[in-house]
């Protein structure tokens, strides 16, 4: 099985559901810099101070602020899934001098899906769970099945934000389709349709 896995593809493509699915199920490590992000805002860290105008804003948080963080959290790690890290060739050429990655799993979703996907996400500020008010509607209203916190709907989901969210996917993050696909590394899965059948295709796609 594949054990270093960069996840690829636009805002709300589904990359941290199925990451979710992918450590549930096999027992993958989740790095995702948008959670660590997000946690940082909420501590009040040096690290959440400086990122959180970035971030409210739907920009990319500078790219050495982001390395040096995700040097640290993989050192070490066998069976690792890179959710939302690297978005830029900057960061896309660092990774490559600290490990060899053996896929790059692009999820491929049209741009209208996404705005409604984004708009109705609901998340868990524990831990992480991630939700759609009708697609993947918790068990109870408004409370997260993994741990019980009250779920929330992030700042950078708000209608405005998610459209600069995608202009800057499409001009810093999108030429990393290419980026993987010359290193032989790519593989694309479409990413409209049941989140299960879904994750059934990522999963071969591991073996
Ligand atoms: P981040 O948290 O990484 O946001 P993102 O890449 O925009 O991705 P999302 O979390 O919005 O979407 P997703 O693809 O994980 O989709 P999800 O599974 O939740 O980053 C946030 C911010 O942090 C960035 O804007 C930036 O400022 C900063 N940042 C992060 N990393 C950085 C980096 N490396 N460099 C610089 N800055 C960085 O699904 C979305 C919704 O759709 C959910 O409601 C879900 O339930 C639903 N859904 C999922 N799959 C399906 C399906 N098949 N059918 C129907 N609904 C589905």
């Amino acid at each position: 099985m594949k054990a270093k896995v960069v996840l690829l593809g636009p805002p709300g493509c589904g990359k941290g559901t199925q990451a979710e699915k992918m450590g549930d199920d096999l027992g993958y490590v989740k790095l995702s810099t948008g959670d660590m992000l997000r946690e940082a805002v909420r501590n009040k860290t040096e690290l959440g101070l400086k990122a959180k105008t970035y971030m409210d804003a739907g920009g990319l948080v500078p790219n050495d602020l982001i390395i040096g963080l995700m040097k640290e959290k993989i050192a070490g790690l066998d069976k690792i899934i890179l959710d939302g890290f690297p978005r830029t060739v900057e960061q896309a050429d660092a990774l490559a001098e600290q490990v060899d990655i053996d896929i790059a799993i692009n999820i491929d979703v049209p741009d209208e899906e996404l705005i409604t996907r984004l708009t109705q996400r609901r998340s868990c500020p524990d831990c992480n769970a991630v939700y759609h008010l009708t697609n993947k509607p918790p068990m109870k209203e408004g409370v997260c099945d993994k741990c019980g916190a009250a779920l929330y709907q992030r700042d950078d989901d708000k209608e405005e934000t998610v459209k600069n969210r995608l202009e800057v996917y499409r001009k810093n993050t999108f030429p990393l389709i290419d980026y993987y696909e010359k290193r032989g590394k790519l593989v694309t899965i479409p990413g409209v349709g049941d989140i299960s059948e879904i994750y059934a295709q990522v999963k071969k796609s591991l073996l």
